[in-house]
């Protein structure tokens, strides 16, 4: 027992004091794009998930949900979104920890799908966490008049995915390779 805990929390309702934590992780990670109020559509559900020693952030990431259909079928699907460490704590499991975790709670939350990208360089990271890279899928972001795929110029991403209900895993085989349409939103076009 380390005495770190795994705080599970909608986003609107994370206490201000690990809000304006989690807000400056991400300003680091990501300057400028993010304030301390949420920052994801609310359509989406978001879920936030922090790793806490105590009341200070380690790690947070957001878990982001919709249905999708996909060759015909629908799915509920969530990804993850916004992962990130402290920087002065990376590189000592905190990340995997986080990331495996919220696969469980993918899982417990119901959806049949987990399906994310991320840049190619943290396959290997998303791997050791649980999820499973999609060999040639392609997320298609953004909207049907806007659509923001994963393969546009300048990016080098991959789909990482968890096949969590026997509905998921019977049609598995429709994913690799193909072009999924999750259409998240122009809030979180890639989620
Ligand atoms: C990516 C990030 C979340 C990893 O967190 P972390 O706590 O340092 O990672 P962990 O210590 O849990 O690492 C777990 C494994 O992934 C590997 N890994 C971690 N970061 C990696 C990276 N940037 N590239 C490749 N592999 C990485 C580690 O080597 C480790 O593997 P090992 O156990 O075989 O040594 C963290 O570096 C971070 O916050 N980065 C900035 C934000 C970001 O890029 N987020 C991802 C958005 S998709």
């Amino acid at each position: 027992m380390d005495g770190l805990r795994v705080l599970a929390r909608p986003e609107a309702e994370v206490p201000r004091r690990l809000k304006l934590q989690v807000a400056e992780l991400q300003n680091h990670a990501w300057p400028g794009e993010i304030s301390a109020e949420p920052v994801h559509d609310p359509a989406l559900r978001p879920l936030s998930l922090l790793l806490l020693d105590g009341d200070r952030v380690l790690a947070a990431l957001d878990v982001l949900s919709k249905p999708i259909v996909h060759a015909g079928r629908t799915y509920a699907a969530s990804g993850l979104s916004t992962v990130v460490v402290d920087p002065a704590l990376r590189g000592r499991g905190h990340g995997r920890r986080l990331v495996a975790a919220a696969r469980a709670a993918v899982a417990d939350g119901g959806a049949d799908l987990g399906l994310f990208t991320c840049d190619r360089g943290l396959r290997g990271f998303y791997e050791n966490a649980g999820w499973e890279p999609l060999p040639g899928a392609v997320l298609v972001g953004g909207t049907v008049e806007q659509p923001f795929p994963s393969d546009q110029e300048g990016f080098d991403k991959v789909v990482m995915a968890a096949f969590l209900t026997a509905h998921a895993r019977r049609h598995r085989s429709d994913f690799p390779g193909s072009r999924i349409a999750l259409h998240p939103g122009t809030v979180d076009r890639l989620w």
